[in-house]
């Protein structure tokens, strides 16, 4: 699995002006093969263009993309107490899915009779002294989401996947939503970004591999019925009002799940 962004393209241009050169060099021997050369030349310089800007737009759709906003682990430290409302006892034991998962579980870890635990999706390069604690009694694991989660079904009452699957294709997300759905007794929710929301940071690209994706509130919903996951309702209205009360306007999508039994 890649984790850093393609950058071969960024040399084609100086890549081309050697070239150059050689044709000035040689068309003082023979006018024929100079003009030729020119030709050949020039198609090639037209093609490097092509090529080089071709690279620079992907780059900067991907960039894009990007500053669209992955901000919804801070947004879920402001969420917890409003889930705790929607879901009540349910929230005795939560497994929370996503980047800096280290500060969520010791946030949720705050709540009264709570229960937490925590899957890093991505490598810890820089944990403070807080977060290695949690990785080494086992609270907090660095596994790749792509693959089943190592917890039994129904391990927890709640599961809480904020921002990683954004940065997952629709091949990966089929197998990994309804394994979420597995480990939950209670429900699943999930913390995705809004399309063309502006916010994040461009360094996150070299971390996460591949560009976020924000995919509309109808695609999620499309998916669920594909993948036969089923929201629930009553969560979803607890959660609103809830949210309502405290007059909060969610940054991020948020989706209320039943687990899969
Ligand atoms: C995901 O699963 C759905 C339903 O099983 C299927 O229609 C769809 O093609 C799958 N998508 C990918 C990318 O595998
Ligand atoms: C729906 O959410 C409520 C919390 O609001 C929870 O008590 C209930 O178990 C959930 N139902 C299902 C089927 O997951």
């Amino acid at each position: 699995m890649s984790r850093r962004p393609n950058s071969s393209r960024r040399f084609t241009d100086s890549a081309s002006i050697p070239f150059m050169g050689a044709l000035h060099h040689k068309s003082r021997q023979s006018p024929l093969l100079s003009i030729g050369l020119v030709v050949v030349g020039a198609l090639l310089i037209v093609g490097y263009m092509y090529h080089g800007s071709g690279g620079r737009s992907v780059d900067i759709a991907s960039l894009n993309r990007l500053e669209g906003g992955v901000s919804c682990n801070l947004e879920l430290q402001r969420l917890i107490p409003i889930l705790k409302k929607a879901y009540g006892d349910s929230m005795r034991k939560v497994l929370h899915v996503g980047p800096e998962t280290c500060s969520v579980v010791s946030q949720i870890l705050k709540e009264e009779d709570t229960e937490a635990w925590g899957v890093e999706p991505y490598e810890l390069d820089d944990a403070d002294a807080n977060c290695r604690n949690l990785v080494s009694k086992g609270v907090v694991r660095v596994a790749d989401v792509k693959f089943p989660l190592p917890y039994k079904p129904k391990s927890f009452s709640l599961v809480i996947v904020s921002d990683a699957l954004d940065y997952l294709s629709p091949k990966y997300l089929n197998k990994t939503v309804p394994d979420l759905a597995r480990v939950a007794s209670d429900g699943l929710v999930i913390l995705s970004g809004y399309p063309g929301h502006q916010r994040a940071k461009v360094a996150e690209l070299s971390k996460f591999g591949r560009p976020a994706k924000f995919r509309s509130s109808s695609w999620w919903i499309r998916f669920f019925i594909q993948t036969s996951l089923e929201e629930n309702e009553t969560a979803n209205k607890k959660f609103e009002q809830a949210a309502a009360k405290q007059s909060y306007k969610s940054a991020c999508q948020v989706f209320h799940l039943k687990s899969l039994h």
